[in-house]
């Protein structure tokens, strides 16, 4: 196979491609909040690993079905913003008989996802777990089951790293502040420390119940009564308890709105949460996108839901977020017999098809070495190898890769057991053109491994 020739004017182009082609390393880490960055690596491993995961939201509010009164809600998880009592009064109706947290877990798994995150709590206030510290939890339902702990033993039976999403809003504690504007009961009284220590009790139980925790998933901190000094002092108290758990950085206040990454060196996190958006440059931080299914971004199921991303699209966001370096958290909202909708199980399925066959394209893998995706699609780095996501089918059968450092030494269809060669050519600006022209279309993405020396 030829050298490809470099031409000596894309010395510093040159330059960049050769660091990320011949060192490889990990993104720079986010220094994780006050600790040694070491530690926030260590605890990281299995999570750059991991790079797809699944995201459960199941409550009251799927029990409304995104519906109040026969009207449709804003977000099916908000219920139309309404008063606290009215949705107690879904206590008694929360019964999802046919709940399986092993099948559910199943359904992770086979989909190629590596870790499942459960809302213990959101912003209602209502927990799917036992806790001593409310009755708004899921022991004063019909269900008497704790989710939490089913979910928790199932994904240890799988495999599967378990985390808890806990909201910092509870519109339902008369301790917490502010006052919901849709909410009549008075402030009088209320005591946001008060509040805090609850959270911290509920926070022990979830950390100390339910085996280890690999994420602890906070939200709701754009609160004004919630600030840095709280975060600070939360951080070092989940620490003391589990000195390894992942805490997202929605702990603290430093997430630049819906993009998810914090502004500032000083605010905590392990990683950024970018929401319904995947980033299109790596930011050399741990990062992991959460995104629903359907367009709207409702995260509870609701019986009008319409609009869906398809499979391809779903597919295709699992690969950019890791072309960028960061992990998607898919989400599902059961339905309120406690099964995962139809529509969200065959996108699962369809991914799960394509996971088990270049899945190892995804997991473990580091972000593309070019800064801007070529026309064709995008790629990962794994080792030696260049794994090049092609969306885009080429007219005339072949891929033109931008220059990199090295030649590669084999080109081939991810996939193939035997790793036919694929032919390679040295194009102008020393690019690499490729002919696939013979390699099998798959219609998500169609992937082409590169060997370099
Ligand atoms: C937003 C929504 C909330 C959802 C969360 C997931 O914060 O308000 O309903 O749980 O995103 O990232």
């Amino acid at each position: 196979m030829n050298k490809l020739k470099l031409p000596r004017l894309r010395w510093s182009l040159l330059m960049c491609a050769l660091l990320s082609l011949s060192l490889w390393q990990p993104a720079a880490a986010n220094e994780g909040g006050g600790d040694a960055v070491s530690d926030h690596d260590r605890r990281m491993e299995w999570f750059r690993e991991a790079r797809f995961g699944m995201f459960i939201h199941f409550g009251l509010y799927s029990v409304a079905a995104g519906e109040w009164e026969g009207e449709s809600v804003g977000f099916a998880e908000y219920f139309g913003f309404r008063n606290p009592n009215e949705w107690q009064t879904l206590l008694p109706k929360f019964n999802p008989e046919k709940f399986d947290a092993d099948a559910i877990v199943r359904a992770a798994k086979d989909a190629g996802m590596k870790y499942l995150v459960i809302t213990s709590k959101h912003h209602d206030g209502f927990c799917l777990f036992k806790s001593e510290h409310t009755d708004f939890d899921v022991m004063s339902t019909p269900f008497k089951r704790d989710i939490v702990a089913e979910l928790a033993e199932a994904c240890r039976k799988h495999g599967l790293r378990f985390g808890f999403y806990y909201s910092i809003i509870d519109f339902n504690h008369l301790d917490y502040l502010p006052r919901a504007g849709f909410d009549p009961r008075p402030a009088d009284g209320a005591d946001f420390d008060r509040y805090i220590e609850f959270m911290k009790a509920q926070l022990k139980e979830l950390l100390t119940n339910y085996g280890k925790i690999d994420v602890v998933w906070f939200d709701g901190e754009w609160e004004s009564s919630w600030t840095h000094e709280h975060a600070k002092d939360m951080w070092d108290y989940i620490r003391g308890i589990a000195p390894d758990v992942l805490i997202n950085n929605r702990i603290d206040k430093g997430r630049a709105g819906m993009q998810g990454m914090n502004t500032a060196e000083h605010y905590l996190g392990d990683f950024g949460t970018p929401e319904q958006e995947l980033l299109e440059r790596n930011p050399g931080e741990d990062w992991e996108t959460c995104q629903t299914m359907n367009r709207k971004g409702n995260w509870g199921w609701r019986k009008d839901e319409a609009d869906f991303y398809s499979k391809t699209e779903l597919v295709r966001q699992i690969i950019d977020c890791a072309s960028m370096g960061g992990n998607m958290l898919l989400n599902v909202g059961p339905k309120d017999d406690g099964t995962i909708p139809e529509t969200s199980m065959v996108r699962l399925q369809a991914i799960g098809e394509w996971m088990a066959v270049h899945g190892e394209t995804i997991y473990g893998s580091q972000a593309s070495p070019y800064d801007s995706p070529p026309e064709w699609g995008t790629a990962t780095v794994k080792g030696n190898l260049l794994y090049c996501h092609v969306y885009q089918w080429p007219e005339d059968g072949t891929i033109t890769l931008p220059p990199l450092a090295e030649a590669p030494t084999g080109a081939w269809a991810h996939g193939d057991a035997d790793r036919k060669p694929l032919d390679m050519q040295a194009v102008d600006r020393g690019g690499v053109k490729i002919d696939i022209s013979k390699v099998e279309r798959n219609p998500h993405a169609t992937v082409i491994a590169l060997s370099f020396p």
